[in-house]
């Protein structure tokens, strides 16, 4: 079963034409990578499906055709985001950057489930986010995005800033959202590593156009030459 389905998407900035002609499924169940260089219109995609572009073609959620519908409503059909760079609420707490993202004040059963998948973040709760470290304010804007029960998680870059053993904590967690949780991911990343630890297909993104697709399994002969060619 199709949780998304992306055909012919055109976005646009002004009247620059940004992504051309995509199509990318995310299927129950599945983990997807969208893996390119700077500038090849990654979180472009990810803003088109949440309602942040002007977008031409098809994007269904759950069968659903989402274009006409404004960004906070998409949020409420079940698709959660965690942006690039963060975003956080720098002087506030970790836990109520955590309570923003719930669509409702009563959300002590989300919170937990959030506390479940990163037990650090319950030590650093009322720490000030600006003091916390980069890997525990990427787990708070990963935590933020699964306050809202996303059914379909989209996350920009979380690898990005973190040291080489924050990113494996990273990977944990998110290996454990995907072990005791039914959410899928559309991954968007640069560390190909990482991309090719957690997702079951890969989509290679250039220049606004998706240049290869498969599965992780169809990649690995060519990963070494994915390496150096982003
Ligand atoms: N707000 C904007 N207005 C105009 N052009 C933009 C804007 N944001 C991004 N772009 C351009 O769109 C292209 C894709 O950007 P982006 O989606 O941010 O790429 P990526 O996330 O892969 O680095 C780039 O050429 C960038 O300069
Ligand atoms: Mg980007």
């Amino acid at each position: 079963m199709k949780v998304l389905e992306v055909e012919n998407l055109k976005a646009y900035y002004e009247k620059a034409l940004i992504l051309k002609n995509i199509d990318i499924d995310v299927e129950k169940g599945e983990t997807v990578a969208i893996l390119g260089p700077n500038g090849a219109g990654k979180t472009t995609f990810l803003k088109s499906i949440i309602g942040l572009v002007k977008t031409e073609g098809k994007i269904k959620f759950n069968g659903e055709n989402l274009q006409n519908l404004k960004p906070h409503k998409r949020v409420l059909k079940g698709i959660g985001v965690c942006p690039e760079g963060r975003r956080l609420f720098p002087d506030m707490t970790v836990e109520d950057n955590l309570r923003l993202g719930a669509s409702t004040k009563h959300c002590d059963s989300e919170l937990e489930l959030v506390y479940d998948i990163f037990p650090d973040l319950k030590r650093r709760s009322n720490h000030i986010a600006k003091m916390a470290s980069g890997g525990e304010q990427q787990m708070t804007a990963i935590g933020r995005a699964l306050m809202s029960k996303p059914k379909l998680l989209l996350m920009d870059e979380p690898s990005l800033g973190l040291a080489p053993k924050l990113i494996l904590r990273l990977r944990d967690a998110i290996k454990k959202i995907q072990k005791d949780t039914e959410i899928q991911i559309l991954l968007v990343e640069q560390n190909i590593r990482l991309a090719f630890k957690l997702a079951n297909r890969i989509n290679i993104l250039v220049n606004g156009e998706i240049v290869e697709k498969g599965t992780v399994e169809s990649f690995r002969d060519l990963e070494k030459n994915y390496v150096q060619l982003l």
